[in-house]
């Protein structure tokens, strides 16, 4: 074996089992499956035009030398993003550990106990810090998520304003650059107009809806803002309010003021910088929102046995996201990021973060006092972290660069300087030095303090010699008691609750994810471990482009690479999900029609089968959805299709289509189909997330489309991370590139570009390192093999259930794409749904394809390239052993193995047994269980009771008295 291959690493079988494999399935070759499987009229003719791959040990060398291209300076930059000290216990026991981030988002309850916990602390911490009654387990970036404030704020519109078509939104104008850049995006195509102003001078008319302010302002000055909100409220206007959420632990809760929704980013809950992202925001809101919040929630529910459990709440909306009612297309978060942070609340508890938040401010105080001492105004009156002084700029930039020092230089004369938690005695000495340069003054120590600089940092007495946080504005709530932020302040104590979690739940370190859709693949330790990397870690979002070569060289290559891929012209990586990538890329086709005079054209047709995201994005991007039917064949009736083009041939914007389909099928007819939308003016919009079956064989140019999302934590690499991040980048073809979006600080994107997608200029620039990785070590000849084998995996499975399960569609000459559907509706007659499947699987150790999706009853499978034939022969003799189980069930007795399914240690250890099977049949039922035995750790939870008795905090305290 070639051990310099990644490739024999990424793909599961090998040459023998490939053999094998094609035998079972008919195939003379590899070449004659793909032939029968991909229409000829769209494959590519020639290779991909990319490097060979590199060996794991040359990548790994190759992103070290870029990763010193980074120059990692202190940034007291601010404006959102802040220096954190990623807690060692966490960096290790989540953030490289699999088992925590190649899980997916937990639909499937029972066996996702353990991030479901982890969420809902967050959600409790989140709740706790803002003063709020109910917190969503994140949002994309706190940019994004006060637009998703706005979106709702618009949405609950008292009956009056809404029949009197109050549309006006207030936002502060110390709201931050990017947050006003991404409200702009977001107002605009669904009729809001913006106002933008002093919260001083707002005249609160009836014309207005909602506001939203900045707490503390974006240079640092705290208001109080309790007044414009009482009559705000008394004039039906709502009020968001973006917060700083380590200021929290110091200012009033905007809950306690009266605001309507509070959000913010946990970034600095230790979260590294990564130029960008990925970071959970939040996103909390009064109970009286709880149907129209956006993102997923945790919720506590019961499971059969009575006892507590988790799960999402209000699961089923979310699914759906509303699709042509949609206010928000809110799907892949930040899951993995919010578990992080609501982790550093667990291990600091109530204490430690009362600590950093209480040091960080102390820290602000003596650089202000030292400032001042030295004849420089500070602007600020109020302050948490950040000061704002008058200086002469120009003069000061080169002195803190020759210091590796980056302030925010608001202009010639103004800089503001966020201080943070990671800042030590040693920098605040530079930062002495550096401003001694422009007015020298004797060294701060002697003359201002006594008792050593850790005191001076910490303690009361400094503290209480000038108060900057009036009493007013000042805490007086309590926040973190619950007994999980005050039990895991030791490293052993915290290690083994994470590993408590980590056991709850089933990932792709324990086996197959075959999740159709999803794209559950491997995500290499090589792709991963440059993550940990403070080289690529600690750079704010906003420093000077010269200072981040290495991610600039990074985030080009891949640019190029997806352009590459995708046979398009330009790429923007903005996006941070992939639905977030449809409303970047309907937005671009948007202004591609107004550049040309043709703002009228607003239609979107959308086929019946497309994802529920489809349909929220196009509304959000201001266009009407017209769906279009499928045939019986499970493709898209294309006379259909024709005919609505034809109708609406004067207005039509776009066609959103899925290709390969969420059938799991090549539709011959894909060229044809954008055709006819070009011919009648539209553009035709790809949704990329059955890329994995096309990379290297056809791509969206080819089958004659003009924009399309990646899914890049699905085709390439990044993993789920129980639900985020994610990064949707979009790629479109030359007529789209003025228009990509660009960054109110760092100007990029096309000439006409769009207003900003996400906070970042380049979205979650860390992650992205991930995918630059895998195409890098596959190279174009790895990249196509891949596509192939996973095409192969996926006929392999077809053909092993053939027989047992009926495939619902397949392609002219009967072959499965790299996904099928399989039909469990007629189980009805024995009284087995579909979900009873899904949780009878986890009995045999696999986590369920994808449930109804996109057609009701059926399941989706798809196992991607990455898993070897062992792996899919287990899973077929699950799936074949559960089609017995389901023959000898009936609908007049539910008392059978799947619907008791899954069955706990607990049930099978008890004294007594009550089912007519034995514990064997229901817990070892196969052979190979034995040898590596997952256990749910809860008995199937009660959807409908989590959902009328909403509870997503922790237990109050007194629960645990
Ligand atoms: C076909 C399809 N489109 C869009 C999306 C949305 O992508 P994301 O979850 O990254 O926002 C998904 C997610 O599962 C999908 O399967």
């Amino acid at each position: 074996m070639n051990t310099n291959s990644f490739q024999l690493r990424h793909i599961g079988p090998n040459k023998k089992e490939q053999e094998k494999m094609l035998q079972t399935i008919k195939a003379d070759s590899l070449e004659q499956l793909i032939n029968e499987t991909v229409p000829d009229n769209i494959r590519l003719k020639t290779d991909l035009d990319l490097a060979p791959a590199m060996s794991e040990y040359e990548y790994l060398q190759h992103i070290n030398e870029l990763a010193n291209k980074n120059k990692v300076f202190k940034s007291y930059i601010g404006l959102g993003y802040h220096e954190a000290i990623v807690p060692s216990v966490i960096q290790r026991n989540i953030l490289e550990n699999p088992g925590w981030y190649t899980a997916y988002t937990p639909y499937q309850a029972e066996i996702a106990q353990g991030r479901l916990e982890a969420l809902l602390n967050f959600q409790t911490m989140i709740c706790d810090l803002t003063g709020m009654e109910l917190a969503n387990a994140s949002l994309l970036d706190e940019s994004t998520a006060a637009a998703e404030a706005m979106a709702l704020l618009f949405d609950v519109r008292e009956r009056a304003k809404k029949k009197a078509g109050a549309n006006k939104f207030f936002v502060s104008d110390e709201i931050l650059p990017q947050t006003l850049s991404i409200l702009q995006t977001r107002s605009t195509p669904i009729g809001i107009e913006l106002v933008i102003g002093s919260h001083e001078d707002f005249d609160f008319g009836d014309d207005y809806f909602g506001a939203v302010l900045q707490y503390p302002g974006k240079l640092g000055q705290i208001f109080d803002y309790e007044s414009f909100v009482a009559k705000a409220t008394e004039n039906d206007i709502k009020v968001a309010v973006a917060a700083d959420i380590l200021s929290l632990v110091k200012l009033k809760a905007p809950g306690e003021f009266g605001a309507s929704v509070v959000v913010g980013t946990s970034q600095r809950f230790g979260i590294p910088l990564g130029y960008g992202g990925p970071h959970a925001a939040f996103f909390a809101t009064k109970d009286e929102y709880k149907r129209s919040i956006p993102g997923r929630i945790i919720g506590v529910t019961k499971d059969m046995n009575g006892k507590r459990a988790l799960r999402m709440a209000l699961q089923t909306r979310e699914q759906h996201i509303k699709r042509e009612r949609a206010t928000s297309n809110i799907c892949t978060a930040q899951v993995l990021l919010a578990v992080m942070a609501g982790m550093y609340a667990v291990f600091h508890g109530k204490k430690g973060i009362q600590f950093i938040a209480d040091s960080v401010h102390n820290k602000t105080k003596l650089v202000a006092n030292y400032l001042e001492k030295a004849g420089f105004k500070q602007l600020n009156s109020s302050y948490f972290d950040t000061l704002l002084v008058e200086i002469d700029a120009l003069r000061l930039k080169p002195v803190a660069e020759s210091f590796k020092v980056n302030f925010n230089y608001v202009s010639d004369s103004l800089v503001s300087i966020s201080i943070n938690e990671a800042t030590t005695e040693k920098d605040l000495m530079q930062l002495f030095t550096i401003f001694g340069q422009l007015k020298p003054r004797p060294n701060p120590l002697n003359d201002d303090f006594s008792g050593s600089f850790s005191q001076i940092l910490t303690e009361k007495p400094f503290h209480s010699n000038f108060e900057v946080i009036a009493d007013n504005v000042a805490r007086n709530t309590p926040f973190l008691e619950n007994e999980i932020f005050n039990t895991y302040q030791s490293e052993t104590a915290m290690m083994r609750y994470i590993k408590k979690l980590e056991r709850k739940d089933l990932a792709l370190n324990h086996s197959m994810i075959s999740l159709g859709s999803c794209t559950m693949k491997l995500n290499a330790a090589s792709e991963m471990l440059p993550l940990s990397n403070p080289q690529w870690g600690n750079i704010h979002p906003f420093v000077p482009l010269n200072q981040a070569q290495g991610y600039q060289e990074v985030l080009q290559k891949l640019e190029h690479q997806l352009n590459i891929i995708t046979g398009f012209a330009g790429t923007s990586l903005q996006p941070n999900s992939g639905a977030q990538g449809e409303f970047a890329g309907l937005m671009t086709i948007r202004a591609y029609h107004q550049s040309r005079n043709e703002s009228h054209r607003n239609i979107c047709l959308i086929p019946a089968s497309a994802h529920g995201t489809n349909p929220a994005s196009a509304v959000m991007a201001g266009m009407k959805v017209i769906v279009t039917k499928t045939a019986e064949n499970g493709n898209i009736d294309v006379e259909d299709m024709r005919e609505k083009a034809a109708l609406h041939a004067d207005n039509l914007a776009a066609l959103m289509v899925t290709y390969p389909s969420t059938h799991g099928v090549f539709e011959s007819e894909i060229q044809e189909i954008t055709k006819i939308i070009h011919k009648h003016g539209g553009q035709v919009y790809m949704d990329g997330a059955n890329m994995n079956a096309q990379v290297g064989l056809t791509n969206p140019a080819t089958i004659g489309a003009d924009v399309c999302h990646l899914n890049l934590h699905k085709t390439f690499a990044i993993p789920h991370g129980g639900g985020g991040p994610g990064v949707g980048p979009i790629c479109v073809a030359p007529q789209l590139v003025p228009f990509l979006p660009t960054n109110p600080i760092v100007k990029i994107g096309g000439k006409q570009a769009i207003t900003a997608i996400s906070g970042a200029p380049w979205g979650s620039a860390l992650v992205c390192l991930i995918s630059y990785g895998y195409i890098t070590m596959l190279g174009f000849r790895g990249l196509t093999n891949a596509t192939k084998m996973a095409i192969l995996n996926a006929n392999y499975i077809k053909e092993r259930l053939n027989g047992h399960y009926e495939t619902l569609y397949t392609g002219e000459k009967g072959r499965a794409a790299h996904e099928m559907i399989i039909d469990c509706r007629e189980f009805k007659n024995n009284g087995i749904e579909v979900v009873d499947i899904a949780k009878r699987l986890m009995d045999y150790g696999f986590h369920a394809p994808t449930v109804s999706f996109p057609v009701n009853g059926t399941m989706m499978i798809e196992p991607t390239e990455s898993e070897s034939i062992a792996e899919l022969d287990r899973f077929c003799d699950a799936m074949i052993a559960i089609r017995e189980e389901i023959k000898n069930a009936s609908s007049e007795n539910e008392n059978n193995p799947l619907k008791n399914s899954p069955h706990t240690q607990e049930m099978l250890t008890a004294d007594e047994w009550i089912y007519p099977y034995t514990r064997k049949q229901a817990a070892f039922p196969l052979e190979y269980i034995a040898d590596n035995k997952f256990w749910p750790t809860v008995r199937r939870v009660d959807d409908a009771f989590g959902d009328r008795n909403l509870i997503c905090s922790c237990n109050p305290i007194e629960d645990y008295m």
